[in-house]
């Protein structure tokens, strides 16, 4: 029998399973979308259980679209939504609170105190990351502090910490292994990026002790085999990254300057910045890119919160369109120049700005605006954080020659795509596999049981599906770019 590699993709809105073949063609996907839990404004929840059962209901149904058993699964590789923070009992796993998503703004007031104290500076020097309530420190610390006995058992050694990948790592070895990887720590605001362990003087400050903490591996590596009665035989457990640094490694962005951008609900664009971590004047985040043979690769980052979601709005909240794709048509007929300038700030704003406090707007309306207008300007939006994104790493000292790759839903509308590549005044690539995520925590499996040779094997195997050229004067885009930034200014509580 061929071998597979079984891919869990535990996102923030759905698990997804993908099975790949050994030339790392999907084979088969499943996908379950989860409760999403917002119990106050600002708050976003994960039940912890359903996370693990939609993980195990995609696995099994996965194997059955494939017409495979599990015992035909060489390895799996697992990639999640990073930072969502879980904690349970090390003796029963009982989870003891809901997930506490990324997105979730509960810790706003006590990382304000934690800038007002000065500690921002020591916080990225060892964490390469801000202080903010996107990371997983202060969600954990809350939960010490507002969970019931929570501080106490946490204080007794009773209690385990995790992110996603941890979590379900933790269930599908039956409560045996307590592991993460690098890419998964270095969101969490307590690993030092530069030893590569968990930092004494983080955990000191957010008052966490260290035997909640997983052991930090390599992202391909021995991390445990799944207990034979939870997906039918035991299998190893060989790669595991963040999503967004998985997507990096199935892209195959390998070389210091290669970038890569996925449109999901939100937008991440990582640059590989080789074996130095940058770090950045312009407010992005510096963080593992991946973690192999004990060489770390390190990244730098740009999170925007509101990309995919932006199209969501538009067709649930304001319900001006049935479905996205209807959008490209609409764009196509626009055109780029139609005055109107959408700031889907509905959070606030993420890198480079990092602005809570700032809120979503629409400028330019005239009494010819309608519909097809403000769709288009929602897909322009989306074009220019990432240019405020790219100018940020190039303001780093980022050095990129190479064509953007870009993967996620919103890629397919090839209007967003050539509007992206004319915005930012560089080649944008659409590769052939836009299941980047997965890949990528396939990739790493297959690596380490010896499927694919190295690096340079997964690199050969990337292609592109069509590559877009810039083509708008450089005096167009930047008027155009200018009217973004002026409508960015009118969002923020603060000038820019
Ligand atoms: O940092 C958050 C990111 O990992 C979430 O990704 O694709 O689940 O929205 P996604």
């Amino acid at each position: 029998m061929a071998q597979h590699i079984l891919a869990i993709d535990q996102g923030t809105t759905s698990s997804r399973a993908i099975i790949f073949d050994a030339q790392a063609n999907p084979v088969a996907v499943s996908q379950a979308e989860f409760k999403q839990y917002f119990p106050q404004d600002g708050w976003v929840e994960h039940d912890g259980e359903e996370i693990w059962s939609s993980t195990l209901d995609v696995c099994r149904d996965v194997l059955h679209k494939a017409q495979l058993q599990a015992s035909d699964i060489s390895a799996i590789g697992i990639t999640n939504q990073r930072e969502t923070t879980l904690l349970w009992d090390a003796e029963t796993g009982e989870l003891l609170h809901h997930a506490i998503v990324w997105q979730d703004r509960r810790t706003a007031d006590y990382c304000t105190e934690l800038k007002e104290a000065g500690h921002e500076a020591m916080v990225t020097a060892n964490t390469g990351l801000l202080i903010d309530p996107y990371f997983s420190g202060t969600k954990l610390r809350w939960l010490l502090d507002n969970v019931d006995s929570a501080r106490e058992r946490a204080d007794q050694g009773k209690l385990r910490f995790g992110t996603v990948d941890t979590f379900l790592l933790w269930r599908l070895t039956g409560g045996k292994v307590h592991r993460t990887d690098a890419s998964n720590a270095s969101r969490t605001l307590m690993f030092n990026i530069h030893t590569q362990q968990w930092d004494e003087q983080m955990l000191e400050l957010l008052g966490i002790p260290s035997s909640l903490l997983p052991e930090v591996m390599d992202c391909a590596a021995e991390f445990g085999t799944t207990e034979a009665d939870v997906l039918g035989a035991a299998i190893p457990v060989a790669g595991i990254a963040g999503d967004q640094q998985a997507a990096l490694i199935g892209q195959a962005c390998f070389k210091a300057g290669m970038v890569k951008s996925t449109y999901g609900t939100g937008c991440f664009m990582v640059m590989n910045t080789g074996d130095k971590p940058i770090r950045s004047e312009h407010r992005l985040l510096t963080t593992v890119g991946y973690r192999l043979k004990g060489k770390t690769t390190y990244a730098l980052e740009g999170s925007i919160f509101v990309a995919g979601a932006a199209i969501q709005w538009l067709r649930d909240g304001l319900k001006l369109i049935q479905h996205a794709g209807e959008t490209e048509a609409m764009a196509e007929e626009t055109g780029d120049q139609c005055g109107v300038y959408l700031v889907p700030a509905f959070t606030g704003l993420g890198a480079p700005y990092w602005d809570p406090k700032a809120r979503g707007a629409i400028f330019g309306l005239t009494r010819d605006t309608g519909i097809a207008e403000i769709v288009t300007a929602g897909l322009q939006s989306v074009c220019f954080q990432t240019r405020d994104l790219l100018d940020a790493m190039i303001a780093d000292g980022a050095n990129s020659t190479a064509a953007l790759r870009v993967d996620g839903g919103m890629v397919v509308n090839n209007w967003v795509v050539q509007a992206l590549a004319n915005i930012l005044g560089v080649p944008v690539d659409r590769p052939q596999v836009t299941e980047t995520t997965a890949l990528g925590a396939a990739y790493l499996a297959g690596l380490q049981i010896g499927l694919f040779k190295d690096l340079d094997d997964i690199a050969q195997r990337w292609q592109c599906e069509r590559a877009f050229s810039p083509a708008m004067p450089e005096a167009k885009r930047e008027q155009l770019y200018s009217g973004w930034l002026d409508a960015i200014r009118r969002v923020r509580d603060v000038p820019v």
